[in-house]
C-alpha cells in the first residue's frame, strides 16, 4: 500500500496533554534498527517484524509481561496460543520435550520456511505462549531480515501476526502501521511479503504429521517427506477439547459487507452488484484475473492475479485495499482447486464468515 511513501519516523504532531501516544516508527533493517528492536524486545516491548508470510508482532516468549503485551496490544482471545520465532541456527533442545522420528526430515525439506512445527513442549517459554497446552508451536522463517532481527536478540520470539485481532492480516509494514500506529514504537520494514499467507501449521506429536492450519506447504508436500499426513478438522459435537484454538476464530475480515460467489454463480454476482448500487452502496469484486475479464458492470474489480502463489501474495492486500474503496466487498471463488490452493481458498472463506465459525 503506501508504506513506502511514509516518512521513516511516522507521528502525529499532538499537544504535551497526549503525547502518552507512543510515536511508531517504521525502519528500515540496519544495524542500527536491529540495535533498537533488541533494545524494546530486551526491556519487555514488542517490535512490528517482516516474515516471508504475513507480519508478526514479536516480543519475547521468555517474559510473562511481553508476552501478554502481546495479547493487550492485539486484542487476541486468551485461549489463541502463540507461535515462538526462532533462529535458523536456535539450539531447539531448549524449548522441545521429544523430537518425533520424522521431524528432522521436515525441517530439512522446509526450513527455514512458512512451515510451523507443534511440538511437545518443554515449558521453558512463558505459560501464556501456548495458553496452557502442553506443546509449541516454532517457526523458522525464511526472511533475511526476520533472520537478521532473531540472531540479534538470540532469543525465541512470540510472534502472533501483526493485525489487530480478526482484521486482515499485514503484508507490509504500512499494513501493520495502519493497525498499530500509536500502539507500538518500532517496525522493522522488510518489504512486502512474498508468500501472503500465514504458514501451514503442522502438529508433529503423534504418529503422523497432523495439518492444523492449511499454508504454502501443503499436506501433499508433507505426506511427499514423511510418508503420511492427515488434515485437522474440529469435532465440537463431540466435546473434543480443539487442538488448535485458531481455527475456531473469525479471521481476515475486512471492514466492509462481504458476500462469496462460486465462479459458476458470476452472473448472479453481477446482478447482485447492481442490487447492491442501486442502493447506494459502493461495490467492488475480489476475484482472480480470468474471472476478473469476464466481469462486464461499471464496479471497480479487484484482481488477485492468476496463479496459486499471486493470490496468495495478493489476498491481504486487496482484502486491505477493499475496505479503504467499498461499502460491499463480492468475492468470487478462484476457479483453481490445485493442492497450493487450499490455504488460499481457507482465509477466503474465513475472510467472508460473518460470524465466530470454525472451519
Ligand atoms: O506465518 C505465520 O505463521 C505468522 C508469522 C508472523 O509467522 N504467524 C501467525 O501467527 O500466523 P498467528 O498467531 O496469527 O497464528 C498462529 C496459529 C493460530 O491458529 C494458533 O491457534 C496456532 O497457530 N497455534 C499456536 N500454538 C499452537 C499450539 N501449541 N498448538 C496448536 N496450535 C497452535
Ligand atoms: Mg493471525
Amino acid at each position: 500500500m503506501m508504506g513506502r511513501l511514509r516518512p521513516r519516523t511516522v507521528g502525529t504532531r499532538m499537544t504535551k496533554s497526549l503525547l502518552s501516544k507512543m510515536q511508531t516508527r517504521i525502519e528500515t533493517i540496519t544495524e542500527e534498527s536491529l540495535a533498537e528492536a533488541k533494545r524494546i524486545i530486551l526491556e519487555g516491548g514488542v517490535v512490528g517484524m517482516p516474515t516471508e508470510t504475513v507480519y508478526g508482532l514479536g516480543g519475547n516468549a521468555l517474559d510473562d509481561a511481553a508476552v501478554q503485551k502481546i495479547f493487550a496490544v492485539k486484542g487476541r482471545p486468551a485461549d489463541n496460543p502463540l507461535i515462538a520465532h526462532v533462529h535458523r541456527d536456535y539450539d531447539l533442545s531448549r524449548l522441545i520435550d521429544y523430537d518425533p522420528p520424522y521431524a528432522k526430515a521436515l525441517r530439512e525439506a522446509f526450513l527455514p520456511g512458512p512451515l510451523t512445527l507443534v511440538y511437545p513442549s518443554t515449558g521453558k517459554v512463558s505459560r501464556y505462549v501456548s495458553c496452557g497446552l502442553n506443546t509449541l508451536a516454532i517457526r523458522v522463517p525464511a526472511h533475511a531480515g526476520a533472520q537478521a532481527f532473531l540472531k540479534e536478540v538470540d532469543l525465541p520470539i512470540a510472534a502472533p501476526s501483526a493485525n489487530l485481532s480478526k482484521h486482515v492480516s499485514p503484508t507490509s509494514a504500512g499494513h501493520v502501521y495502519d493497525d498499530f500506529n500509536g500502539k507500538i514504537a518500532l517496525i522493522l520494514d522488510g518489504g512486502e511479503c512474498m508468500g501472503g499467507i500465514e504458514s501451514t501449521v503442522c502438529d508433529i506429536t503423534g504418529e503422523v504429521p497432523v495439518i492444523l492450519r492449511p499454508g504454502l506447504i501443503t499436506k501433499e508436500m508433507i505426506a511427499k517427506v514423511v510418508g503420511a499426513c492427515e488434515v485437522y478438522t474440529p469435532q465440537l459435537q463431540s466435546g473434543e477439547k480443539v487442538k488448535s484454538p485458531g481455527v475456531l476464530y473469525k479471521h481476515y475480515a475486512p471492514r466492509c459487507r462481504t458476500r462469496l460467489f462460486s465462479a459458476s454463480a458470476l452472473d448472479e454476482a453481477v446482478e447482485y452488484a447492481k442490487e447492491c448500487e442501486r442502493k447506494g452502496e459502493r461495490v467492488a469484486f475480489l476475484c482472480d484475473s480470468g474471472i476478473g475479464k469476464k466481469i462486464l458492470c461499471p464496479a471497480t474489480v479487484l484482481d488477485l492475479g492468476g496463479t496459486p502463489e499471486e493470490m496468495a501474495a495478493s489476498l491481504y492486500a486487496r482484502l486491505r485495499e477493499a475496505e479503504k474503496i467499498c461499502d460491499r466487498l463480492i468475492l468470487i471463488e478462484p476457479t483453481d482447486r490445485t493442492e497450493k490452493m487450499v490455504g488460499v481458498l481457507n482465509r477466503l472463506h474465513k475472510a467472508c464468515a460473518s460470524v465466530d465459525v470454525p472451519h
